[in-house]
């Protein structure tokens, strides 16, 4: 049953969020409270704060839209300039995305839950690190790196000469990327042993619960993120700088 669906048969907003935590993102975005306040209806709470009810089913729909998986062999044979695309489009974007409601989710069950919980403290820290390290990552990915694995694939097509990078080999800037993809895989590991691999406690609030499943859907995002630049992009696009540039 679509979210859409879900809406007209009067599930409460507390419901949505239980059958689908990316929900809960939607419900952050337009200031409406699915934690405390989860048993309301959201048809009643846009009537009362005059917001357009429309708009927020698309949102509601787009976010729990069933994304159809690529397969392993796909990304292998994909064209490099192809699979920066994807990678830029759907990871980078995802994180983009994610890192706003993540640090609000976190936040508000540190500051409700955290004097039972001491680990949400450590658990906010480590993700606002992370969140920090990769929008700094992504940049140089998007402005160095890119752009020259794009250069090389635009000259292995056509044939024409290329000039050398002003970094030098494209070994260098990779081995940077790989470096920091090393400490933030290390980082979510210490998140998932503190939250006992993203199990919220028995008692844990609808909040606590999205944020534990946004954290272990953000790991592994980011450790397929990961995978294509690792295993994929980066040797692909080293073996085509050998053939061309010797
Ligand atoms: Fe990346
Ligand atoms: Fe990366």
């Amino acid at each position: 049953m679509t979210i859409i669906q879900e809406t007209k048969t009067q599930n409460t907003i507390g419901q949505m969020v239980a059958n689908n935590f990316r929900t809960a993102e939607v419900f952050r975005k337009h200031g409406i409270d699915f934690c405390c306040k989860g048993g309301r209806l959201l048809a009643d709470i846009c009537r009362e704060r005059n917001l357009d009810m429309a708009t927020i089913e698309l949102e509601l729909a787009e976010k729990t839209a069933a994304v159809t998986p690529i397969s392993e062999d796909a990304y292998q044979t994909m064209a490099l300039d192809a699979l920066v695309e994807h990678i830029k489009s759907v990871h980078h974007t995802y994180i983009r995305e994610s890192i706003p409601p993540m640090l609000a989710f976190l936040h508000k069950i540190n500051k409700v839950h955290g004097e039972r919980h001491p680990e949400l403290a450590e658990i906010y820290d480590l993700f606002e690190g992370c969140a920090n390290e990769l929008t700094h990552h992504m940049v140089k990915e998007e402005n160095i790196l890119f752009p020259a694995i794009k250069k090389l694939a635009a000259a292995s097509n056509s044939g024409a000469a290329i000039a050398p990078f002003y970094f030098g080999q494209l070994k260098n800037p990779i081995g940077m990327m790989e470096q920091e993809h090393t400490i933030e895989g290390e980082r979510f590991f210490r998140i998932a042993d503190l939250t006992s691999n993203f199990t919220p406690p028995e008692d844990a609030c609808t909040t606590y619960r999205v944020a534990f499943q946004k954290l272990e859907e953000f790991q592994n995002d980011l450790f397929t993120h990961i995978h294509l630049e690792n295993n994929i992009l980066f040797p692909n696009a080293l073996e085509t700088e050998k053939k061309l540039m010797g």
